[in-house]
This record gives C-alpha cells, sequence and structure tokens, in this order.
C-alpha cells in the first residue's frame, strides 16, 4: 500500500541498517523528506549513494549519547510528522564479570536510553504537526527472551513499556507505537541463526520463513500513515506467528 508523505518529514534512526534502508527509500519514493541518523558513517554513505543526490535526503552522523547529542542532532528541522527509532545492536552475553560494562549499559544506551533523550528533543518538532507518530522497534526477544541474549532482551522489553506510557502521556497529539519484527532476513540474526541452524528457526515459525525487510518497513509505514490516525500504545508483532508459537 502505497502512501503519500510528500510535505512529511520523518526522523529515522539506525537508517543505514538493513530495516531502516528500505524504509527511507520507501518513504522517498513516496514523497517525504527523511532526517536519517546513524552511528555508521559507512552506512550512512552508501544511502547517500543509493538514493543519490535527492535535496529531500539529509544524513546525521550520531550514536545518540544523552540529550545535549540529541539536542544538536535536531537543531536544523524545523518540523516532523514522525520519528522512528530503529537504531539498536544485538550482542550476546554471558553474565559474567565484566559483561554489566561491556554488553548490558551499551546495549541499553543503543536501543533504549537513546530514544528517551531522542523523543524530549523532537517533541516540540511532532507537536508542530497534526496527529504525529513516533514508532519504536522492540523484537521478538522481548516476547519470547532471547537465549544467550538477556541485556538486549531487557531493552526491548524497556521500548514497549516506554513506547505504553509515552502513548498515555502524548495522546491525543502524538501516537506512539512499536513493532516487534521477528527473525528477519538480514545480518542482524545471522550468528544466531548459524549457532541454531536455520531448519530449528524455521520450524519455530509457523508462516515456516523469515521475513523479509520490506515486511517490516511495511508495518512502520502504515503506522505512519492516515489509516493508523485511531491507533496508539500498540505493539504490533511482525514475526510470521512466532510469538504465537
Ligand atoms: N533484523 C532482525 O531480524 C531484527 C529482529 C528483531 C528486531 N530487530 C530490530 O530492528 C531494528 C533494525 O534492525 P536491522 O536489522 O535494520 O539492524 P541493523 O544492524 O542492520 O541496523 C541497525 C542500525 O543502527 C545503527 N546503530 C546502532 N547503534 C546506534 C546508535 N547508538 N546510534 C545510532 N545508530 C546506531 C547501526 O549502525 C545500524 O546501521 C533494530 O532495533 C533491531 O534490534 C531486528
Amino acid at each position: 500500500m502505497e502512501v503519500n508523505f510528500s510535505e512529511k518529514s520523518v526522523l529515522v534512526t539506525g537508517a543505514g541498517g538493513s530495516i531502516g534502508r528500505v524504509l527511507v527509500n520507501s518513504l522517498m519514493k513516496n514523497g517525504a523528506t527523511v532526517y536519517a541518523v546513524d552511528s555508521s558513517d559507512k552506512s550512512l554513505k552508501n544511502l547517500e549513494a543509493e538514493i543519490g543526490g535527492n535535496g529531500k535526503l539529509q544524513t546525521i552522523l550520531s550514536d545518540l549519547q544523552g540529550d545535549a547529542v540529541c539536542e544538536n542532532v535536531v537543531v536544523d528541522i524545523p518540523k516532523l510528522h514522525g520519528l522512528v527509532h530503529l537504531a539498536g545492536i544485538f550482542e550476546p552475553d554471558e553474565m559474567i564479570v565484566g559483561d554489566t560494562e561491556a554488553v548490558f549499559d551499551p546495549t541499553i544506551q543503543a536501543n533504549l536510553r537513546n530514544i528517551y533523550s531522542l523523543f524530549i528533543a523532537c517533541k516540540p518538532l511532532l507537536l508542530r504537526s497534526d496527529c504525529s507518530r513516533v514508532i519504536l522497534t522492540s523484537s521478538i526477544a522481548f516476547n519470547r527472551g532471547a537465549y544467550l541474549h538477556t541485556a538486549y532482551s531487557a531493552a526491548k522489553g524497556g521500548v514497549v513499556g516506554f513506547m505504553r506510557s509515552l502513548a498515555r502521556r502524548e495522546a491525543p497529539k502524538i501516537l506512539v507505537n512499536a513493532v516487534a519484527p521477528g527473525v528477519i532476513d538480514s545480518p542482524m540474526p545471522a550468528d544466531m541463526i548459524a549457532k541454531r541452524g536455520i531448519e530449528n528457526v524455521l520450524a519455530q515459525i509457523p508462516l515456516g520463513r523469515l521475513g523479509r525487510v520490506s515486511e517490516i518497513s511495511g508495518v512502520i509505514e502504515f503506522l505512519l500513515g492516515p489509516n493508523a490516525s485511531y491507533v496508539t500504545g500498540q505493539l504490533i508483532n511482525a514475526d510470521g506467528g512466532l510469538s504465537n508459537n
């Protein structure tokens, strides 16, 4: 389903990643101005090369660490219709001494803490649009508890609690929802799939296949669009039925 996003501006974090790239391409094809934020310079350069010289794409290199950094990210943005938070890292933990600093803290920072600061910075810009949207990214890891990924599962659960509370606080002006992808055909779950074996992973998924990145970006576009104007505080599981299994 194509939605017209002309005259609309959307800030996307993790924009240089697998899902981000497909989302940014589609939003721009449908007329949006996109502020693409990522901590990887290389990913942003690849995104710019993919999109070509389109003045409606602005890339911003940032790791979104803390309020001041996030204020700086939005300093030149006049107005936003949407804030999409895809930035995240998926790190295994062994729960041994040292993992609190080496895995837990950076995982909470990259998946959860950053959106707290970024929302504070973006709120005045979102309030300049009617019925603006915030879309966050949780994970099947929250629903089922990803094996050997305790910190990541905690962070993605934190995203859901944050989303539900924020949806109440910001209603009716800003609608806040989240998508929880299952196992998507992309580099992020590749190590986990290699360890568990693809047959074992697919056997757990009622639809019997991995998800496509466009099947996540499509849900995000729905949540950004006019047909989602009565949806807030919801977690949409896009996981081929895995969370029901
Ligand atoms: N791919 C999957 O199977 C899957 C499954 C469940 C959930 N998710 C979630 O969906 C989101 C997108 O996943 P993806 O597959 O596109 O991952 P990806 O690794 O391809 O992209 C994530 C992007 O976030 C960026 N990033 C990481 N930390 C950052 C930070 N602190 N500040 C700014 N940018 C940062 C990375 O540079 C990368 O470009 C993530 O939040 C992920 O946890 C993905």
